[in-house]
């Protein structure tokens, strides 16, 4: 059994991989600055005596420092930061720092206080405007936000640690995570957490363009155990891979599932394509499977189902 240091323990996919570490029989020191995250996502956590939450701010110099020698983790699974796309353009010098300088501050705390492996929250943001329908690992990574340059530059800062040796770095290039806990308070947050809240309201929901678009979306559930996976498996090498379903899904198939759930809601309405809007965005998932064992299992209708069941 491992103890891990989760920093963004209270976000959406921090506090499902806490769950899961803690089911496993590890030991978590969760930090959280709170700024997206809640500690109500910790309530089950929170009830283990091999948990403790630490309102930490990761990006304030000393504090990555401090906890790890504190607390000696085996593995760090860094997952804080600014998470919305809109608001690392609105304000790109708090996207650095909680996109870039934080990472540094962890990565050098590791170093210091030898720490053997961390999992990173990259995102399938690096690659941006690509033209490839299929996304691979050596896809160009052309990113179009200060939050996916963020998390780019973030992959370069651990991953050239982990080349120097001595660490174990897993940059896992998230795709698009829905389950429960997300937050759809943004008209920017995931567009299944905005869709289930709308269903559950009794309101339809508005699709931007005309609902063929498609994206691989991945159940938090899946995203936890890959975490769980990268940062307690041992004989793993250092690298990044996609994690992502290798299966796309439309809107018009997201609404349709949740049309059976809610019979009586509205149908949606159409409205103009976003600024911007990719049409199509699908992971190959085969280097994850390769490298980590790891398959997404959750089908896109099953993780509606949980969402749904689960408010
Ligand atoms: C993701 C990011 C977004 C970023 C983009 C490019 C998330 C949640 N979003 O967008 O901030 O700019 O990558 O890196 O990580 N939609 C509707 N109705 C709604 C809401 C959304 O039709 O009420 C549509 C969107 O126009 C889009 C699709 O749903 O076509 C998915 O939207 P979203 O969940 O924001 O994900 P991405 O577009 O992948």
């Amino acid at each position: 059994m491992a103890k891990v240091l989760v920093t963004g323990a209270a976000g959406f996919i921090g506090s499902h991989t806490t769950d899961l570490l803690l089911a496993g029989g590890h030991t978590v020191l969760g930090l959280d600055n709170f700024r997206s995250g809640h500690r109500r996502n910790l309530a089950a956590a929170l009830r283990s005596a091999a948990f403790r939450l630490v309102e930490a701010d990761v990006a304030e110099p000393g504090v990555m420092a401090k906890h790890v020698a504190d607390f000696r983790p085996e593995a760090i699974i860094h997952l804080a930061a600014l998470v919305s796309v809109q608001e690392s353009i609105s304000d790109p010098a708090l996207n650095r720092r909680l996109n870039v300088t934080a990472t540094q501050l962890v990565a050098d705390a590791a170093v210091a206080h030898g720490v053997k492996r961390i999992v990173f929250a990259s995102s399938a943001a690096i690659y941006g405007d690509t033209t490839d329908l299929l996304i691979r690992e050596e896809t160009a990574k052309q990113p179009i936000s200060p939050y996916g340059e963020a998390k780019l530059s973030s992959e370069g800062i651990l991953l050239g640690l982990a080349a120097a040796g001595g660490l174990t770095v897993r940059c896992h290039r998230y795709f698009n995570v829905f389950g429960p806990r997300q937050d759809p308070a943004s008209p920017y947050s995931g567009v299944i957490s905005i869709f289930e809240r709308r269903y559950r309201e009794g309101r339809g929901v508005t699709i931007f363009g005309d609902g063929s678009q498609t994206r691989d979306f991945i159940s938090v559930h899946d995203v936890a155990r890959v975490n769980v996976i990268a940062a307690t498996k041992s004989g793993l090498v250092a690298g990044a891979a996609n994690i992502c379903t290798g299966r796309a899904t439309s809107l018009r198939e997201v609404v349709g599932i949740f049309a059976q759930h809610y019979p009586k809601v509205p149908a949606p309405q159409y409205a103009a394509a976003r600024a911007g809007d990719i049409v199509h965005s699908l992971g190959r998932p085969e280097r994850a499977q390769a490298e980590l064992g790891f398959t997404a299992q959750v089908p896109v209708a099953d993780g509606l189902a949980e969402l749904i069941r689960s408010v």
